[in-house]
C-alpha cells in the first residue's frame, strides 16, 4: 500500500491529485490533526511526530510513503530515510525535492517566492534545492504562520483569512517586486489559492504565477514507480483508500469531503 503523511487535511491536495494519476493503487490518507500545525514547531518534535506516523504506516502495510507535508519532508525526510528504516522494507520520499526540480523551467524572471511554514522557511530547503538546479535563481521566502491554523478551524474563507492573505503577499512582494512564479511551499496553501490569486491581481501582478504541488508530485511518484519496478509490484492495487485521522473522524470526513469534492468515511486511530 502507499501511505500518504500529512499534518492534517493539506495532504489531500497532494492524494487528489496522485489518485488522479494512478488510480489503480491502494492508499492509507494518514492527517496528524490531533498534532496540527506542525510549522511551527521544533525539528525534535517535528521529527518525533513524523517518525511515529511513518512507523504506523508501515505497521498497517505500507511500503512506499509519501511525506505529502513540506514541513515534515524539511525537518524529519532526510533523518529517518538514513537512519530510521530500512530501504529494503520500505521507502519514504518528500514533496520538496521534486518540487524544486520543477519550478526553476516556470520563471522568466528567475525571481520566485516561496510561501511556507516557519518551519519549512527556516530549514532553508527550498533555497538550497533550488539553489541546486540554478544557482542564479533569486528565492524570497515568506513565513505564514497564520494560514494553516485557519486552514485547519474551517476558517480559510473569514474574514480573518482574508486579512493575513493579504499581508503575507503584500510583504513578500515589497521584497521582491519581479517574482513571477509563486511556490505554494505548504500542501494546505492549495486550499486558499484562489484567494492568493485574487491578492496578486489587486497589487497589479496578474502575471504572477502560483504553484500549487499536487501535479508535480504526482508525476514524480509516476515517474519513481516506473523507474523502481521491485518496488511498484509489491502494492496492491484495488484501487481503494482509506482515510485515518489522530483527531475527530467525524469532523475530518466533513472537510475531506470538501477538499475531494466526494464523501469519504474516516477513522480516528492511536500510535
Ligand atoms: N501541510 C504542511 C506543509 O506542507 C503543513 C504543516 C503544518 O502542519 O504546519 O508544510
Amino acid at each position: 500500500m502507499i501511505g500518504v503523511f500529512d499534518s492534517g487535511y493539506g495532504g489531500l491536495t497532494i492524494l487528489k491529485q496522485i489518485r488522479r494519476q494512478l488510480p489503480e493503487y491502494d492508499y492509507i490518507y494518514l492527517g496528524d490533526n490531533a498534532r496540527a500545525p506542525y510549522g511551527t514547531r521544533s525539528f525534535d518534535c517535528i521529527y518525533h511526530y513524523t517518525l511515529d506516523a511513518v512507523r504506523y504506516l508501515h505497521r498497517q502495510g505500507c511500503t512506499l510513503i509519501i511525506l505529502a507535508c513540506n514541513t515534515a519532508s524539511a525537518k524529519a525526510l532526510r533523518t529517518i530515510q538514513q537512519h530510521d528504516i530500512d530501504p529494503e522494507q520500505l521507502r519514504v520520499l518528500g514533496v520538496i525535492r521534486p518540487t524544486a526540480e520543477v519550478v526553476p523551467s516556470l520563471t522568466r524572471t528567475k525571481h520566485i517566492g516561496v510561501l511556507a511554514t516557519p518551519g519549512t522557511v527556516a530549514s532553508e530547503s527550498y533555497r538550497i534545492e533550488l539553489a541546486k538546479q540554478d544557482p542564479a535563481l533569486v528565492v524570497t521566502q515568506q513565513p505564514c504562520p497564520m494560514w494553516v491554523p485557519l486552514i485547519e478551524a474551517g476558517e480559510h474563507t473569514s474574514d480573518g483569512a482574508q486579512y493575513f492573505i493579504r499581508k503575507y503577499i503584500r510583504q513578500l512582494i515589497s521584497r521582491d517586486p519581479l517574482i513571477d512564479t509563486l511556490l505554494l511551499g505548504c500542501t494546505h496553501y492549495p486550499l486558499i489559492q484562489s484567494a492568493i490569486n485574487a491578492e496578486l491581481a489587486l497589487l497589479g501582478k496578474q502575471d504572477c504565477r502560483t504553484i500549487a504541488q499536487g501535479g508535480i508530485v504526482a508525476q514524480s511518484l509516476t515517474d519513481y514507480l516506473l523507474r523502481h519496478p521491485q518496488i511498484e509490484l509489491r502494492l496492491q492495487k484495488g484501487g481503494e483508500c482509506t482515510y485515518l485521522t489522530t483527531d475527530d473522524p467525524d469532523r475530518f470526513a466533513q472537510a475531506a469531503a470538501m477538499f475531494l469534492g466526494a464523501p469519504v468515511q474516516a477513522t480516528h486511530v492511536d500510535y
